[in-house]
């Protein structure tokens, strides 16, 4: 509900209050955004100024309290006494926009570009603010769980002007805190970063064109207590896919600046009179129930407002995926035999990656010529999905259709669609993107993947983007306003297609991309252990049904890391499993287990995917209210290991639970030379037999059965001990490095 009392603003649902005033100069003062309080409780929680701090810049010489740049605001104009950062640049000029009115109306406010919007039901109060020559418009739009603002700027006067920089939102936090990130780059995305808040100010942004695998839009403040169960989180993402740019900066008064939008370096757009531009959305969250808390309203929102309406709630599909496997060297035959193994471990999708058009057998060619390679594929793609789909599997295919190899008919036919600067191209992965400013460069696009998408039954598309942009600024922009559009045209009247961005790996993992495609393929790197940073990472703002996460061959292909196959499936569960390895080498004990994994996943799936998510000190869980899962990880084990509590949260404190652990299979050849402690005969651990014994017989590992309370679990459970070097039976784990276990929780009915 959103509410207007005597200048007062008051946004409340049932998780959190913004409260703001207008004041006597016309300028929005924030008062509040938190734990829900009441309208009342605005004089309590402003900002008190008294006889203000010294020579200040004053909008009054009889008013002390008239200094803007001591006050907690809503936004702040440029050279009117307000020195910190400025949400709004216009070229040369100063700015000081005051209120002129307000409407409160159902709904949010569409925009008139292609920029993608929240959805669902919501109430939405426009705030306009104008100065002599120029109007703004700020937009708060609550949600249950987020609030979403976002700004345009509209040119009223008679000339021309140049606006270098428009952020989606400002806000004047009282307080101190710390300001996570999300950082890395390719293969190592979403490694968490915390730096403190002071005096200096502290940036998130990209600039490579996308919203980037170096640094995530999305982002934490948090209090110096919060914990992931209790004290003060706030988060903030974008709905943007280019460069962004985050600001955080605390003030000598202690107000805490923060800013997020479309990132101003080199950006420049110049409104002709009665020309707007608008900003994306900004995603304000906030929770006092500490990183948990703040994910679990984060979630909410993403997965009821930002993932298109068709894939809300819906079972999203176990995939097999034949990149990692085939990379370009496949043929119909190939492809079939792999469909038909994935089928009989219960996979549901197939796949078919990069390399199925035009000359593309390597990454050096091809990109840009969507005409089916007969060589690969003689029955076309109407062929190999008609047999893919008679075995009972659904198809889907994958496009990188914003690039272009210069070695292609397309770039032959079109040099001039290549996105450049002036200077001498630059590739990367020998290839440069299309300039989606153009109308031609978007019509083709759309023209092409529909006609494919129309020849044949295809229910998912893999949509990738391998290349950074040289553009900057503005055009940078333009390019994704060109990408959503394109997106919109071509998913738009097919929402039934399940799209999974990708851009290699975690590289567009951000809430615009998240609009058109209800998953993101998290990273190429599916290393258990490093998918535990990943996905730990992405679970701090964004649902676990958002996640593609695969089970590869080990050793890994990009850390040479040993790994169960229990723990590749293990990690790959909290997330939309998918396989993407050669089946055809998978051993008959390894065949087993992916079998046991695939059903065990499609009996907990919905938990999986919408299940509320949880970060513990073990590892992971999710629960729907009655069934939990709680996974458990191990990285390098410690000799002699001592005892670990599995502490489950959520439960129902006088209910009874049944624990069980999902059952494992122990490789014997793991044991090698160890063999000959426990083996009658003396194994050879380099022979023949050990080889041919650890293709068909694993050991069994023991589960763990036992029933508890939910004040027991909520208080933490003794687990069965770890191999500690003191021989195998079944009382304990026998895990080496990197081992894991899923526990299975569930409400004892009656
Ligand atoms: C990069 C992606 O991240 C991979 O999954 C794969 O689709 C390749 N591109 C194909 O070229």
């Amino acid at each position: 509900m959103i509410t207007e009392t005597n200048g007062v603003f008051h946004i409340q649902t049932g998780v959190y209050s913004y409260l703001f005033k207008i004041n006597s100069y016309g300028i929005p003062e924030h008062i509040h955004f938190g734990a829900p309080v009441k309208t009342e409780d605005a004089f309590a929680l402003s900002c008190r100024p008294g006889l203000g701090w010294g020579s200040n810049i004053v909008l009054n010489p009889d008013d002390t309290t008239s200094c803007l740049d001591t006050l907690a605001l809503e936004w702040s104009g440029s050279g009117r006494g307000d020195y910190r950062e400025s949400p709004l640049e216009l070229a040369g000029k100063s700015s000081d926009f005051r209120y002129v009115g307000s409407k409160i109306r159902e709904g949010s406010a569409p925009m008139a570009c292609s920029l993608p919007q929240a959805h669902g039901d919501c109430q939405t109060l426009e705030l306009t603010l104008e100065q002599s020559d120029a109007r703004l418009i700020l937009y708060y739009t609550a949600y249950p769980t987020a609030l979403v603002r976002r700004a345009v700027l509209e040119n009223t006067g008679s000339s021309p002007m140049v606006l270098n920089k428009l952020m989606s939102f400002c806000l004047d936090l009282p307080g101190t805190y710390t300001m996570a990130t999300f950082n890395g780059g390719w293969i190592a995305e979403m490694r968490r970063q915390d730096v403190s808040v002071r005096g200096s100010k502290v940036v998130n942004e990209s600039l490579t064109g996308s919203s980037s695998n170096r640094h995530n839009p999305g982002f934490l403040l948090f209090e110096a207590d919060a914990t992931e169960d209790a004290g003060r989180v706030y988060g903030f993402n974008l709905l943007y896919s280019g460069n962004h740019y985050a600001a955080a900066q605390q003030s000598l008064q202690g107000l805490t600046r923060i800013m997020q939008g479309i990132n101003p370096s080199n950006f420049s757009k110049e409104l002709a009179p009665g020309e707007k531009f608008e900003t994306p959305e900004a995603v304000l969250c906030c929770s006092d129930r500490g990183f948990g808390g703040l994910s679990e309203n984060m979630h909410t929102f993403v997965s009821d407002h930002v993932i298109p309406a068709y894939w809300r709630g819906r079972p999203r599909p176990v995939l097999y995926n034949s990149w990692e496997g085939c990379v370009f060297d496949f043929n119909q035959r190939r492809l079939l035999d792999l469909a038909r193994r994935a089928k009989d471990l219960g996979c549901e999708l197939f796949v078919l990656d990069d390399g199925w058009f035009g000359a593309r057998n390597n990454d050096k060619a091809g990109l840009g010529d969507y005409t089916v390679n007969k060589k690969k594929l003689p029955e076309g793609m109407e062929g190999l999905s008609q047999h893919i789909q008679d075995m009972g599997l659904e198809f889907g295919l994958w496009f990188e259709p914003e690039s272009v190899n210069p070695d292609s008919d397309l770039y032959r036919a079109h040099p001039g669609w290549a996105l450049t600067d002036g200077f001498p191209e630059v590739q990367g992965r020998n290839q440069l993107l299309l300039d989606l400013t153009k109308a031609e460069v978007r019509d083709y696009i759309v023209e092409n993947v529909s006609r494919i998408l129309d020849s044949a039954k295809i229910s998912y598309v893999k949509w990738d983007m391998n290349r950074h942009s040289i553009a900057l600024g503005a055009k940078a922009h333009d390019f994704i306003l060109g990408l959503y559009e394109v997106l919109g045209r071509i998913f738009g009247p097919r929402p039934e297609i399940l799209l999974e961005s990708c851009s290699s790996g975690g590289n567009r993992f951000d809430l615009g991309m998240l609009c058109f495609s209800p998953q993101v393929w998290a990273s190429d790197d599916t290393d258990p252990i490093e998918r535990l940073t990943i996905q730990e990472g992405l679970s701090y703002l964004y649902p676990q049904s958002t996640v593609g996460a695969h089970v590869s061959a080990a050793p890994h292909g990009q850390t040479l890391r040993q790994t169960p196959l229990s723990t590749r499936g293990n990690v790959a569960f909290f997330g939309c499993l998918g396989y993407e390895l050669d089946l055809k080498q998978l051993l008959p004990v390894e065949i087993r287990e992916i079998k046991a994994q695939i059903a065990f996943y499609k009996q907990y799936r919905e938990v999986f995917q919408y299940g509320r998510f949880r970060r513990t000190e073990l590892g992971w869980q999710v629960s729907d209210g009655k069934t939990t899962l709680a996974g458990v990880f191990h990285t390098l084990v410690h000799a002699a290991p001592g005892y670990e509590q599995l502490r489950v949260r959520g439960l129902k404190t006088d209910t009874m639970y049944r624990v069980t652990a999902l059952s494992q299979a122990i490789r014997v050849g793991q044991f090698g030379g160890l063999l000959k402690h426990v083996s009658p005969v003396n194994v050879d651990p380099n022979g023949v037999l050990l080889r041919v014994v650890d293709r068909y017989f694993t050991l069994p590992e023991g589960t763990e059965e036992l029933t508890a309370s939910g004040a027991a679990l909520g208080s933490g459970i003794m687990l069965r001990p770890l191999f500690r070097g003191t021989g195998y039976d079944q009382s304990q784990r026998t895990q080496g490095d990197f081992g894991s276990d899923v526990y299975l929780v569930e409400e004892i009915e009656g």
